[in-house]
């Protein structure tokens, strides 16, 4: 039956680890996967992860199952997280929280529901969208189709576009958005843009998907969610799946969620009934660790303080690194223009240089970065930017 299979190509994003693991080449550098970096290129656990971590192992007395839904607590903290107590407590029963294996659990997970509810829906990602996207909502069996989003010349949103093509969307098929942070563009939706789309979906009762992955890491925990709130307090439905990946740096131990908001509470009971299934069927239950952390860290004020701090840092990080890159792409003279990548929020940016570019980076300089050029900013510091910046300006020079 294993006979004949043939092998698929390596995953665009997670196969430039390997490759760059498998590099030599002392000079280095790894600017594909969306994890966040420190000034030593190291991704450290957080300080009140650590500590969370340790209270854990002490007082843990169980390793029971949680449940297919996960625990109660951790996804009443969530949907606090994502949509603040005030919206939080108006949804009421409206809103119901199931916790995931990590935002791509969640991600599946909705896929699986939405199959369930509508095996003839059609869901509208934006172009570009996160590599993983696609492959995951085909596999569940959902067909997918774009909306315009990024302009690679202006490198801005091309909203009337994306709106133009939001309003044709049939009822019944599903938009899904990024929360903030787009990966791969970095180029966020306005207030006044979310309001737009909000009204469209009002009008034209398409349901809107939200995946937020980055919440924290753009402008502040607050502010990354102005969009989500947005929708949440107007639309009959929506569903929001977050990730702690990022901004708990618990990557690994996939926590996650999936916040369904229904019209009523008897919807929200029906619909929690289906997605327990899926996840009963897909992997019984979520694991417990990151969820527990995630829980402990935002009861205990001293932790909760000092989460928000070093998150607070690794955005401030990555900003600042967003202006000196461009500072010192300046500097080396480079004609093209890069500004934009100061402009853009989260850990993603085009470098907007043409696949031959990309492909002379990793092969000829050691510079991983994903096909698209969408780089990892976090991934810069002070001992890679000289080579970084001198390498792009001899593959700018070359065309
Ligand atoms: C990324 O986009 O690089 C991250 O979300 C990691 C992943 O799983 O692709």
């Amino acid at each position: 039956m294993f006979q004949s299979l043939t092998p698929l190509p390596p995953d665009p994003i997670l196969g430039l680890s390997i490759a760059f693991k498998a590099d030599a080449n002392p000079n280095k550098i790894d600017l594909g996967m969306g994890v966040y970096r420190d000034a030593y290129g190291n991704t450290p656990v957080m300080s009140a992860v650590k500590k969370a971590e340790q209270m854990i192992l002490k007082s843990q007395s169980t390793k029971a199952y949680v449940g297919p839904v996960g625990a109660v607590d951790y996804n009443d903290t969530i949907a606090r997280m994502v949509l603040g107590d005030a919206l939080a407590n108006q949804l009421g029963k409206r809103r119901m929280t199931v916790q995931t294996p990590g935002g791509t659990g969640g991600l599946r997970l909705t896929a699986d529901f939405i199959r369930k509810v509508n095996p003839d829906a059609t869901v509208w990602v934006s172009d570009p969208t996160w590599a993983n996207h696609s492959p995951l909502i085909s596999a569940a069996g959902l067909k997918i189709q774009k909306y315009p989003y990024y302009n690679y010349e202006t490198h801005s949103i091309r909203f009337d576009e994306m709106a133009e093509c939001l309003r044709k969307i049939p009822k019944g098929d599903l938009v899904l958005l990024h929360g903030c942070c787009h990966n791969p563009s970095g180029a966020d939706l306005s207030r006044e843009q979310w309001q737009v789309i909000r009204d469209l979906a009002l009008e034209t009762e398409f349901t809107v998907f939200i995946d937020l992955a980055y919440q924290g890491l753009g402008d502040g925990i607050e502010e990354d969610v102005n969009g989500t709130r947005l929708l949440a307090e107007h639309l009959p439905e929506l569903l929001i799946v977050s990730s702690c990946s990022k901004n708990f740096g618990l990557y690994r131990e996939r926590t996650g969620a999936l916040t369904i908001i229904c019209q009523n509470e008897g919807s929200a009971n029906t619909a929690t009934t289906l997605i327990a299934a899926a996840a009963r069927a897909n992997y019984s239950m979520p694991p417990d660790h990151g969820a527990s952390i995630v829980q402990l860290v935002m009861d205990n004020q001293e932790l909760r303080s000092e989460w928000k701090h070093e998150l607070a840092e690794m955005r401030d990080r990555i900003n600042r690194l967003r202006s000196l890159l461009v500072t010192r792409i300046k500097e080396a003279d480079i004609n093209d223009d890069f500004s934009f990548i100061e402009r853009e929020k989260g850990m993603f940016s085009f470098l907007g240089i043409t696949g031959d570019q990309v492909q002379s980076l990793i092969n000829d300089y050691s510079i991983y970065l994903v096909n698209s050029s969408r780089i990892n900013v976090a991934s810069i510091n002070d001992n890679n930017i000289d080579y970084l910046v001198s390498s792009l300006a001899a593959i700018c020079d070359g065309n």
